[in-house]
Formats: structure tokens, C-alpha cells, sequence
């Protein structure tokens, strides 16, 4: 039979046991128990784990007639035959670890051809299932950008959502040469590149939703970002749990200090881990130094910084540009987003929105 060449995922991989049943297997578990680290003569492993590298991986893995080979990147071939497979299957029937969704293609809309109320709507919907939506501006419209913007809002409010003013403004010009807006003194407001983060995670009630309208391009960059925080932590709640206990229990500290404006709150990094009220918060600049008790603190570090390997990883990531008339919303409680350094006139608005209870007040869900 033909060799069956196995997928690699971070740190395991998906083994065929027969019969239909499959488990995954870590790389170090295999390697740690290669059947050619045994006494000849006694059986006794000759082999301690702690003299695996970390992060070892697999140059090959491969089905070859029912049993498992692994080619390792220092030569050393292992066979690891089914029956024992079988045997020493630890994750047998288990939903395999979710994939991070990353191809922008799933987030696009085309304006062209839907009325204003029609995009909006399929934009909402579409935020509700993928986090994000990109609407690409009706290439035939004769509408400048810069006037558009209020339409857009308009059809916003029809939808049932309110504008979230902040300590910026009712909506935020996000220029290098603002003058509308108060409060510039922060990393948006400059041509800088803005990595991973949600929005106003230091203050108790962060917006739902942002608007993001391409005015004007950059000459050069200027990329928008996006990381589905909600599918890294299911990522992580099914491959590395302890990582997302900490994550969703350990308090950190976000402190907003800006030359007319100071804003305290501590949260875990992910204050909700249900499906629809995911809320993660994240601003690496806003970020205080961590208090944590002296044993926990390796703990708190590996957790975060593992998210955040992750998040940070561009296969992880939807990367778009926006043009001039595009734009994008996101749910700003399950996604992170960042924008690339650029050079020249990038202008985008920057809107909040919440929906509207029908008795009028703004839901902070
Ligand atoms: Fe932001």
C-alpha cells in the first residue's frame, strides 16, 4: 500500500488506528516512546523525556501499511506499530483541536448590488458568525467616502445600534493630523504600526461593536489586522488547558493613563468564555505590570504569552486592506485587531456602536 502522509499540527498529529477510530498523539509522547530507546536485553527504557528538546517536530509522518513511521530532522526513523497504537491511545473519539480561522475571503461582502440597510444587515450577521466583516465598497457608487459615513451610521440606527461615545469623541479620525478628536495623545492617532488589541479594555463596559471607514489610503501600508480571540482560546481549551484556565481566572490589570484621562480595571484576559458572550480584553499598552503571588507569576506568564504566540502568529491572522469607501466591523468582545505602519494621508473613521434595547437603552452586554 501506499504510504498515507500524516498532517502536522503544533505539537501532535492525527493517527488512523483502524476500524474508523483515530486518536492524536503529541510529538514528544512519540518520540518519548520510540521502541528503539530499550535494553536490548532487558526492555527497560534507556530514554528520560527531559532529554527531548521542547518543541520537537517531525520532518515525516506517515502511515505505512497500518503502522505509524515518523522521520525525525536528526534521521532517526521510529515505528510505531498499530496494535501498540491502539493500546496507548490517549485522546480515542476526542472532537479534533478547532483550527484558527484566518482567510479574509470569509469575512467579505460586496456592497454592489445591496441597498444600505441590506449590507448593515448582512454585515451583523456575519459578525455574529465569523467575528468580522469586511463590506467592499460598490465600485459604481458616485458617493465620496468622507460624505458616507453618516449614511452608514444612519443605517446603523435603523438596525437597532446606538453610537458609544469615548473619551475621544463621538466618532474618532484617525489621521496623523487630527484635530476633530480629544484625547490624540495615543498610538492611533500616529502612523505607527498597532499590534494585537481590543478597544477600551480598561474601562468596565468595552464597546461591542467598531465601524472602521476607509476614507483615504496610505501611500504605502496601513493593513488592518484581525485574530478570532474567541477560536485561540477554544484552540487552547482543547490542546492546552491549564494555559486557558489561567487565562480565563488570573486577574491582570489594564491602566489608561493619558495626559486627561486615567482608566483602572482588572479583569482575567478573557472575562467571559461562553459562546455568546465571549469577551476577551487585551491592550498591550494599557497593560499594567502584573501582582500576582511570586509562585504564580512563571504561570501567568506562560499562559499569556502562549495566547499570544499565537494571536501574534500571521497564519492566525486576517490581514486586509482597506480602500478608500471599504469597511470593516467587529465584535470588539471576540476579536483582536491591529493595523500595520504606513507612510502618507491614511484617514479612517472610527465609530462605537451598542445595540439599543427597545426601551431605548443601551444594552453594555
Ligand atoms: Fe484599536
Amino acid at each position: 500500500m501506499q504510504p498515507i502522509v500524516l498532517e502536522l499540527r503544533e505539537s501532535w498529529l492525527r493517527v488512523p488506528l483502524g476500524d474508523d477510530a483515530e486518536s492524536d498523539f503529541h510529538f514528544r509522547f512519540l518520540r518519548h516512546n520510540c521502541p528503539c530507546d530499550r535494553h536490548p536485553l532487558t526492555g527497560e527504557r534507556t530514554l528520560c523525556s527531559s532529554d527531548i528538546a521542547d518543541w520537537i517536530r517531525p520532518a515525516l509522518a506517515q502511515m505505512v501499511d497500518g503502522d505509524l513511521e515518523i522521520i525525525w530532522p536528526d534521521g532517526h526513523m521510529s515505528t510505531y506499530p498499530r496494535a501498540w497504537l491502539r493500546e496507548h491511545a490517549y485522546a480515542v473519539g476526542a472532537p479534533e483541536v478547532p483550527r484558527i480561522p484566518a482567510d479574509p475571503a470569509r469575512l467579505e461582502i460586496q456592497a454592489a448590488g445591496r441597498s444600505l440597510a441590506d449590507q448593515v444587515a448582512a454585515a451583523l450577521e456575519r459578525v455574529e458568525r465569523e467575528g468580522a466583516a469586511i463590506v467592499r465598497r460598490d465600485p459604481g457608487s458616485s458617493v465620496a467616502p468622507e460624505d458616507a459615513t453618516e449614511a452608514i451610521i444612519e443605517a446603523f440606527a435603523a438596525a437597532g445600534l446606538a453610537i458609544v461615545p469615548t473619551h475621544f469623541g463621538r466618532l474618532e479620525d484617525l489621521r496623523t493630523d487630527n484635530t476633530t478628536n480629544a484625547n490624540t495623545d495615543q498610538l492611533g492617532y500616529t502612523d505607527a504600526p498597532v499590534d494585537l488589541h481590543t478597544d477600551q479594555p480598561f474601562i468596565a463596559a468595552p464597546p461591542r461593536l467598531q465601524l472602521l471607514h476607509s476614507i483615504r489610503a496610505a501611500d504605502r501600508g496601513g493593513e488592518s489586522v484581525l485574530a478570532d480571540a474567541r477560536s485561540i482560546f477554544r484552540y487552547l481549551e482543547a490542546s492546552d488547558r491549564r494555559v486557558a484556565e489561567v487565562l480565563a481566572s488570573v486577574p491582570v490589570r489594564f491602566h489608561r493613563r493619558q495626559r486627561a484621562f486615567e482608566s483602572v480595571v482588572d479583569s482575567p484576559l478573557i472575562a467571559d468564555t461562553s459562546e455568546r458572550e465571549f469577551m476577551i480584553r487585551a491592550s498591550y499598552f494599557t497593560l499594567a505590570p502584573h501582582r500576582v503571588d511570586f509562585a504564580a507569576m512563571a504561570e501567568l506568564y506562560r499562559a499569556h504569552d502562549r495566547f499570544f504566540r499565537l494571536a501574534r502568529d500571521p497564519r492566525n491572522h486576517y490581514e486586509t486592506l482597506l480602500r478608500p469607501g471599504d469597511w470593516l466591523l467587529y465584535n470588539n468582545h471576540r476579536m483582536l485587531h491591529a493595523r500595520t505602519g504606513f507612510k502618507g494621508p491614511r484617514w479612517v473613521r472610527g465609530i462605537y456602536f451598542e445595540r439599543q434595547d427597545p426601551a431605548g437603552a443601551a444594552r453594555a452586554g
